[in-house]
């Protein structure tokens, strides 16, 4: 594959396709390499690219000609289609939304954890991206796991209302004015208010199931990453939405085969370059959503064990979702696909 091919970003107009952009520039792609696609309501919208701009075109078969890997950041119903566009017109294909991550025909890559796969070879041109908060568990846990074993692990994932895109957002802005104003706002994007307010439901609930699709999501990415390693953690929680804009933060509880002293698992988290370890707490330093927002690493601290189950380490994490639990996997894994042999 030309190593020169255009790199054609899907949704560019939304808030990962906006990331994808700006982690191209900041990769020096050349402004004539990319191609920026939405739906036809954007269409001929002017988008940055460091000094230059680009005309947003609508997502037709004719945009994916010549394109030699389409970034999809666009929601799973038309990822789900236009994966199958783009493939037909040649082009490689990584998605970040949750349209592949459970189709065991298509490989679900970390690029932080198993990069291997983008240079193997595999059935059809897709790649399906994990989410968010697989991408900060996976993160995590993937070094303590090496190092000590890791049995289980229990999440409460507090997600900021850009989970739900530029939607997100304007929703969130919109209560807090509202509510400010003295006025109860009604909920669109999200199913109760968001603003001042804590919503124990992200994304629908699955059919006769009492998880949602983003907690199943968890579960069933760790077991695909993990599993074609060996033995799989087991990873249940709670997805919380929360009233802030931008990270996640993530209250984690892991079991590990035996007790390990804390010095001993803030070495192995610290020896991990997907990780930066925050963990002063008598200086009040800890990972907040705040600090990791155009961060590639997800950070980590607040590590404890208690002694009445020591094997049980206590800790807090937080990603910047849109960056480094989307848009920087999908270029990390979209560049090293342009890297195969046609
Ligand atoms: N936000 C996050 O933190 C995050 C993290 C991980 C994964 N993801 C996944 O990333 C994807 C994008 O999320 P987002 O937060 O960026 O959403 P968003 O802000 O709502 O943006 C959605 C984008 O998709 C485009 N789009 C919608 N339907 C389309 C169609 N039929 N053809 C072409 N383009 C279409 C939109 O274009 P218009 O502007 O023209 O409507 C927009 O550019 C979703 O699948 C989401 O699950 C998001």
């Amino acid at each position: 594959m030309n190593e020169n091919a255009r790199i054609a970003v899907v949704g560019a107009t939304g808030l990962v396709g906006r990331e994808v952009l700006s982690a191209l520039f900041d990769q020096g792609i050349a402004s004539e390499r990319v191609s920026a696609l939405a739906s036809e309501r954007s269409e001929a919208l002017e988008l940055e690219y460091g000094e230059d701009t680009l005309e947003v075109e609508k997502t037709t078969p004719e945009a994916f000609r010549g394109v030699g890997v389409a970034l999809l950041a666009t929601p799973a119903s038309a990822s789900r289609s236009l994966a199958q566009v783009a493939q037909a017109a040649g082009a490689w294909v990584v998605d970040v939304s949750p349209a592949f991550r459970a189709d065991g025909n298509v490989p679900l890559v970390l690029p932080s954890f198993n990069p291997e796969v983008l240079g193997a070879a595999f059935k059809g041109r897709i790649i399906s991206l994990p989410s968010a908060v697989s991408t900060a568990l996976v993160s995590v846990l993937a070094p303590l796991h090496k190092s000590f074993g890791v049995v289980r692990a229990q999440v409460t994932a507090m997600m900021g209302v850009s989970s739900a895109g530029v939607g997100g957002v304007s929703e969130l802005e919109k209560q807090t004015a509202g509510l400010l104003s003295g006025r109860e706002p009604e909920p669109q994007t999200f199913p109760h208010r968001v603003g001042f307010n804590l919503v124990p439901q992200v994304g629908a609930f699955l059919a006769n199931s009492p998880w949602t699709e983003e907690e199943a999501g968890w579960t069933l990415e760790a077991a695909r990453l993990f599993g074609a390693r060996g033995d799989t953690p087991v990873i249940a929680g709670t997805a919380v939405q929360v009233p802030t804009f931008h990270g996640h933060g993530l209250s984690l509880h892991v079991q590990l085969k035996a007790a390990v002293p804390v010095e001993q698992a803030r070495a192995a988290l610290k020896a991990s370059s997907a990780l930066k370890v925050l963990d002063a707490p008598a200086e009040k330093v800890y990972p907040m959503p705040m600090l990791v927002t155009a961060d590639p690493t997800v950070h980590v601290g607040r590590l404890r064990t208690f002694p009445q189950a020591p094997e049980w380490l206590t800790l807090f994490a937080a990603v910047d979702n849109a960056g480094r639990g989307a848009a920087l996997n999908l270029v990390e894994a979209g560049l090293k696909l342009l890297q195969r042999p046609a």
